[in-house]
Parts: C-alpha cells; structure tokens; sequence
C-alpha cells in the first residue's frame, strides 16, 4: 500500500512530503475518505485537514505543499450547506498557512455543486482551485468558464464509472477531449493543472505550452504518488513544476479500487499490501 499511500497519520504525509520536495517536487495531499454520512465524520475530516495544514506549517512545507479536498467528504452528500462551510474554514487555515486548496470532482451527480461552492469560495480565496475531468462531455464548456485570470484548473481524465449520456466512454473519445480542454486552458489566462500519466498528454502539454507561450511557472504537470515516479522526476529536472498527489489515512479502499480499475497491473501491489495489513 505504501507505494500509492503515504500511511494512516499526519506524521506519515508529513515524512513522505519532506522526501518529495527534497526530490524538487510539490506535492498536493488528500486525506482519505469520501461519502461522509453523517455531520460527526464530517467535522472530523474538516479538522484533520485543519490539523494537516498546520502540521505543514509548522514544518515549513508550504507553499510547496497544498492540499486536496473531496465535498463529499464534508458532507456535501446530506448538506451541502456544512460542507460548504467546512471547506471554507479549511480554505482560511490554508491562507493562513500560505497555501492553497483544490476541489477533487467526484461523480457527475455532485459537479454543479461542487462547481458552484467553488465560485463562492473563490470570492474570498481567490487560488482556490478547481478540478474537471475530460471524460464528462460539458467540460469543454466549464474550462471555457474557468480559463481566466487567478483560476487554477487541474484536468484529468476522470476516475468514477458513468454513463454514456454523460461521458465519453471510448480511451479515444476521452483522449480527444482533454486535448481539447488542455487547448481552451492553455490558450486562457488562468494557471493548468495538467494531471495525467499519459506520455502523449505529457508531450502534447509540453508542446501547447510552447504554442501559448506559456513559461515553466504558468502552468504545472501533477501525478499520483507511486505512479511513474522516474517520469515525475524528470520533467521536474527539466525545470517544470510537478506536483504529486498524496494520499494518506485509512479509508483507503475506494481511492486503491479507482487506481486498479484504471490500470490492473496494480492488482499485484494491492494483493501484496492487503496480504500485509
Ligand atoms: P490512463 O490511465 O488512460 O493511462 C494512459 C497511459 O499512461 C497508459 O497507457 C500508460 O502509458 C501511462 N500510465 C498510466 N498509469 C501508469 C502506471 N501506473 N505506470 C506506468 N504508466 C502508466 N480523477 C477524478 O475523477 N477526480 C479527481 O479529482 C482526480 N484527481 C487527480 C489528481 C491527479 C494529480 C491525477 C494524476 C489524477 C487524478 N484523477 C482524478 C485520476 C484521473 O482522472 C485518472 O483516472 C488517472 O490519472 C488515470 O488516467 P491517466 O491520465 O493517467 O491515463
């Protein structure tokens, strides 16, 4: 598990974060756990991320390090009023903290409202960022929304299974369409987040960024913890950002189910840590 995983606790994201920016990487980091349930879970998960955000702090990792936050973890599933309000004192540490929060997207069924509590957070913490996915077939539309000034966006392809009537269901279809989107975001005044592990995706973000004239520092590569780290490294040493995704805590189940069904050859990681818990 810990070569997807940072471990259950804060000391553990912490360790793993120091040797990553040792490495000249950034890094965003996710505590685990996602379709929250009841009010207690979620205030629980607001003040871990309130405790990590100190904890990075405190130890001079920001702003090289931010974090990464699931609505649904918060509750937006039963109130999206207390989620809204969660995320919001979790955003104010983070400004406090010098650093910045990201929105993960989850299923299609919570994007509005996980689009629109963005809006509003962003009127006060305006580096509030914002993830979309190529899969879904609006988001051309919402990259054309998000691609301005101060906007951070991070594109990935999508990781939850949906339906045709929303998304592309064809490697292909889904492939187009982030270059697509990869174009409307280079091409806008925001900052891309271009997530993915797709060596032709790396390389045609590389080249759009020659295209637009884009600079090293407007615009970063993002990558899963465990996932190509020799690639991670070397783009990094070709002077771009590259910021990892770091998971930690204990609700690691659905997060390892996504990365197996994307890719079965972690199968045999999975086995060997489920063997060791
Ligand atoms: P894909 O899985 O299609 O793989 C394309 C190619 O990449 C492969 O053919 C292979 O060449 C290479 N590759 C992929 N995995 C590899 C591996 N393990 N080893 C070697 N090569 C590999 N999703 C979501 O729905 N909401 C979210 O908020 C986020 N957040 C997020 C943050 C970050 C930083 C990343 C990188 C990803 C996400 N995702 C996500 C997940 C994302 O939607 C997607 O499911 C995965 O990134 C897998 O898609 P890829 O773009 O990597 O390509």
């Amino acid at each position: 598990m810990r070569r997807f995983i940072a471990g259950d606790h804060v000391d553990d994201a912490l360790a793993c974060t120091r040797d990553l920016v040792a490495d000249g990487l950034a890094v965003t980091i996710d505590f685990l756990g996602e379709d929250t349930t009841n009010p207690q879970q979620a205030e629980a998960t607001r003040d871990e991320y309130l405790k990590l955000l100190d904890a990075l702090h405190a130890a001079e990792l920001t702003p090289a390090a931010e974090v990464s936050l699931k609505l649904s973890a918060l509750g937006q599933v039963f109130d999206e009023k207390v989620a809204y309000e969660h995320a919001r004192a979790i955003c104010a540490k983070a400004t406090e903290a010098g650093t910045t929060v990201t929105l993960d997207a989850e299923d299609h069924t919570t994007t509005d409202s996980t689009l629109e509590m963005l809006a509003r957070l962003r009127a006060d913490f305006p580096t509030t960022g914002a993830v979309v996915q190529s899969y879904l077939r609006r988001t051309e539309a919402d990259c054309r929304e998000l691609a301005v000034s101060g906007s951070r966006v991070r594109l990935c392809k999508g990781a939850y299974k949906e339906p045709e009537s929303v998304a592309y269901q064809r490697r292909l279809d889904v492939d187009k369409s982030y270059v697509r989107c990869l174009n409307v975001l280079m091409s806008g005044t925001g900052y891309p987040m271009i997530a993915t592990h797709d060596p032709r995706l790396v390389a045609i973000g590389e080249d759009r960024a020659k295209w637009f004239d884009r600079t090293p520092d407007e615009f970063e590569f993002q990558m899963l913890y465990g996932v190509r780290p020799d690639e991670q490294r070397r783009l990094a040493e070709l002077g771009y950002t590259v910021r990892v995704y770091l998971p930690y805590g204990t609700q690691w189940y659905a997060y390892m189910m996504r990365r197996l069904a994307e890719r079965p050859a972690n199968l045999a990681f999975f086995a060997r840590a489920l063997r060791s818990k």
